[in-house]
């Protein structure tokens, strides 16, 4: 079947919020931060979701799970996700979640991650769907703002209920599922299998947004096509490349790459404290290079670097003598 783009691609509405592109991007435990969501807002991404929000942390109001929820206008608007297990619990966050203004609450039940299946989040919650719905129900009871739920494809192979249990999600009140398309057994490898995304959409009236494994602008476009999706939501493809979510051609030398890079930089320094969290800012500004040739040089010597000036001259250099 030929394959033909859109100049450009629908706006996505969830409840009443109407978002400028359908293109979002997902939550990324140690990268969604302000800056980061800041930097692919201003590439064009639709909205962005924090990092998973602990309901815990949020309860006990502990001072490194608040610092997650700032935000400011420009980035607006943005969704808080929340993980845990217990429905009062997660009724009590999401009400405190409330007081910093987020635009949109999601729900975390696709996390494979052992720390936090093992308390019944995450993932798990797919194998306990009444559990899941009542979280669901007490969470949109508690907020006035659109909460959505973010799924997988079910524990393995043998027990995919996706269909059902988005169907599920709809009825308690959420006002859209993403979908990673990969069950939790399979946590990040393998392929996604996206005909379940065509099955979601169909069967549900809320819209349906696609996600794993999208690495440019067209694939997320095909993905939509592909599947019906309303929106796709783009992960690990966004790090080190923000400019996915922008339909211009992405940056190719390493001076535009560089660019970039140091207005990542930038963001860090003026919103985080990013002299004191080196080996976090090296994490994501190393990304810009990763898999660019003849860079693995360069990536050695961000990681070695000591200071933030250091990085900062690193990338002024590469900017320089490439243009
Ligand atoms: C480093 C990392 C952190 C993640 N953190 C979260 C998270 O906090 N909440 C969540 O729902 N999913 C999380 N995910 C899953 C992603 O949101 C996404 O569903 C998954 O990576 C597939 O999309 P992708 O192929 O575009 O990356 C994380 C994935 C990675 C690789």
């Amino acid at each position: 079947m030929p394959l033909f783009f859109f100049p450009f691609i629908a706006m996505l509405h969830i409840a009443s919020l109407t978002f400028s592109s359908p293109l979002i991007l997902a939550p990324l435990a140690g990268y969604t931060d302000l800056p980061f969501r800041l930097l692919c807002r201003r590439f064009g991404a639709g909205y962005c979701v924090s990092e998973m929000i602990s309901c815990h942390g949020l309860v006990y109001r502990q001072p490194n799970t608040l610092r997650m929820l700032r935000s400011i206008a420009e980035e607006r608007p943005v969704s808080f996700q929340l993980f845990g297990a217990e429905p009062d619990i997660m009724e009590e966050a999401a009400k405190i979640l409330m007081e910093f203004t987020p635009d949109m609450i999601d729900i975390n039940m696709g996390c494979p991650v052992k720390k936090v299946t093992k308390k019944g989040a995450g993932a798990a919650l797919m194998t306990e769907p009444k559990l899941a719905e009542s979280i669901i129900k007490k969470v949109v009871n508690a907020v006035n703002v659109p909460v959505t739920v973010k799924i997988r494809l079910g524990k393995d192979k043998q027990q995919i209920n996706a269909v059902e249990f988005a169907q599920m999600a709809e009825m308690a009140g959420a006002a859209a599922v993403a979908i990673h398309a990969r069950t939790w057994a399979q946590g990040f490898t393998g392929s996604i299998d996206q005909q379940y995304i065509a099955q979601l959409k169909t069967a549900l009236n809320i819209p349906v947004i696609g996600n794993g494994d999208i690495t440019s602008h067209q694939a997320a476009q095909q993905m939509m096509q592909e599947t019906g999706c309303d929106g796709v939501m783009i992960g690990r493809g966004a790090l080190g490349a923000p400019w996915i979510f922008s339909n211009k051609t992405p940056p190719a030398t390493l001076a535009e790459i560089s660019k970039n890079a140091l207005l990542h930089l930038d963001l860090l320094e003026e919103f985080l404290p990013a002299e004191k969290m080196l080996g976090y800012v090296k994490n994501q500004i190393c990304r810009y290079f990763k898999g660019v040739y003849g860079c693995s040089f360069l990536r050695k010597e961000i990681f070695t670097a000591n200071t933030l000036i250091t990085i900062r001259q690193l990338l002024a250099a590469n900017l320089a003598q490439n243009k």
